[in-house]
């Protein structure tokens, strides 16, 4: 028996405007639709799932699909069933409040957010997240290698792979540990879902809210987030731009007040690209080491140096377990794989029950493709060729904008790494050029979000991330010339 084709009880009433079955049906298909859950040319649920979903007839279901259909939002395509229209009609929105003004603080999370978003979006260059794009990256390999250990893994691929993660993984990540001058055991070495994950276990390992951290001025927003979340406040130190955090200055403020930990990126800094001389990592493991206040040392650029060999992490120089190593395979293989892993050193036990408790474990497979391309993918091959690629685009850069910016404007030598810092003369506001250069479809990372007090106003990050292009040429060009206009304007 069917039921009705126009049922006239309503069972919720919605907008204050009592709605019959099939229009309520109808309803929440448009707002799948409307909300970008069901994309334009993708094939609806079908009626039989309507029917379960919603406990309605068959009769019901059709009359909602047709008057989806009448409305714009469906067409049905003869014996394949109805399809998400390809210009379905858009949400009408209620005229928006001009919008509060946001503080500086929330101001640093949406530019946060935005960078991430800007470069998903079709007509954006962005050079604000120091992102690889995917053409510097030996993504075909890396993707099969995957591939073939879903197809071999079995159970292991689908399984918790538990604290300290993979062993095939942390023997490979010893070796390159070795490279670094850091003799390591495998059992010392915990996965991570990248180094923001271990920074962040590092930082619970060591920390209480409340307390204050030493962190490079300036230094990786990602970093100054991590801090604000765990309410804990950022002593800034100021950096060299050749040699990096000013030991001096960090001496002078172990003197002044007490810190829970340091934070640093002694080998090519984000995003000054500076490389901390030898000596200095020495010193500043043992500054720390006299007051046993922990390092966490941030090494995800160390092996992409333009220098003749690898630098030593400072872990090298430490002998009494109090510098906790950050590694990532974001920089060199694939940022989306979230691989990344912690030597905690003597914290070991501590970020191990933080790591169960914060994400319990990190992605099997990826962890075994990277052990895989680390093993026999060829990864110091690629290194070599990636950080020549690097050094070049980096130079390529760093020559446009010398010759487009403004007067004044100095401009970053980094030694490894793939950002450019930029230093515009003291009257622009980064800001300022940020919002122009969106407008006109570049984004870059301006100099607000690499501290907490506003030091470094008139800079900023351009990321090298990619190979250069004409397309690269131009943005660089829209972003000097913003620049230059707002000098002249003052
Ligand atoms: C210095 C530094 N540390 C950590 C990270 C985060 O790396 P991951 O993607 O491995 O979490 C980044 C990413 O940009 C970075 O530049």
């Amino acid at each position: 028996v069917h039921a009705p084709v126009t049922q006239v009880l309503p069972i919720h009433v919605t907008n204050q405007k009592q709605l019959l079955l099939y229009e309520q049906v109808a309803a929440s298909v448009a707002a799948l639709i409307e909300d970008g859950v069901l994309r334009a040319g993708e094939r609806a649920p079908s009626l039989r799932r309507i029917c379960d979903r919603h406990g309605v007839s068959m009769a019901t279901a059709v009359q909602a699909f047709m008057q989806l259909e009448s409305r714009g939002f469906l067409e049905s395509r003869p014996r394949s069933g109805y399809y998400v229209k390809a210009r379905p009609p858009g949400r009408v929105e209620a005229v928006a409040s001009p919008a509060p003004s946001i503080p500086m603080a929330g101001r640093l999370a949406t530019l946060h957010a935005s960078l991430f978003e800007a470069a998903t979006l079709p007509g954006i260059v962005p050079l604000g997240g120091a992102v690889p794009s995917a053409e510097m990256l030996p993504t075909v390999r890396l993707n099969r290698l995957l591939a073939a250990r879903a197809r071999t893994a079995g159970k292991r691929g689908v399984a918790y792979d538990l604290p300290p993660g993979s062993e095939t993984l942390r023997r490979e990540i010893a070796k390159r540990m070795a490279e670094a001058g850091v003799a390591i055991a495998p059992n010392q070495i915990l996965t991570t879902c990248g180094a923001t994950e271990a920074l962040m276990l590092c930082l619970r390992a060591v920390t209480e809210r409340g307390d204050a951290v030493a962190v490079e001025s300036p230094t990786y927003f990602g970093i100054l987030h991590l801090l604000e979340e765990l309410g804990l406040e950022a002593v800034e130190v100021p950096m060299d731009p050749r040699d990096g955090m000013d030991l001096t200055a960090l001496e002078k403020v172990l003197r002044r007040r007490p810190l829970a930990a340091c934070i640093s990126i002694p080998s090519f800094s984000n995003p000054l690209g500076s490389l901390m001389p030898e000596e200095n990592k020495r010193r500043l493991v043992a500054l720390l080491a006299a007051r046993r206040i922990p390092l966490i040392e941030d090494d995800v650029f160390g092996e992409l140096h333009f220098t003749a060999s690898r630098p030593r992490a400072a872990k090298s120089f430490d002998d009494d377990g109090g510098v906790l190593y950050c590694g990532s395979f974001s920089k060199s293989l694939a940022p989306g794989y979230r691989v990344g892993w912690v030597a905690p050193g003597r914290y070991a036990e501590r970020v191990r029950a933080l790591k169960l408790t914060h994400t319990l474990a990190t992605a099997t497979l990826p962890e075994l493709a990277v052990a895989d391309f680390l093993a026999h993918g060829g990864y110091a091959h690629y290194l070599r060729s990636a950080r020549s690629r690097y050094a070049a685009n980096v130079a390529r850069v760093s020559e446009a904008v010398t010759k487009i910016f403004p007067d004044g404007t100095q401009v970053s030598r980094p030694q490894g790494g793939f950002v450019l810092w930029v230093t515009l003369p003291a009257e622009v506001d980064a800001i300022e050029v940020y919002d122009r250069a969106l407008a006109k479809g570049v984004s870059f990372a301006p100099g607000h979000m690499f501290s907490l007090r506003q030091a470094h106003r008139n800079c900023l990050r351009i990321s090298c991330g990619e190979p250069w292009s004409p397309r690269l040429q131009e943005a660089i060009a829209v972003i000097g010339q913003l620049a230059k206009r707002l000098v002249s304007k003052r």
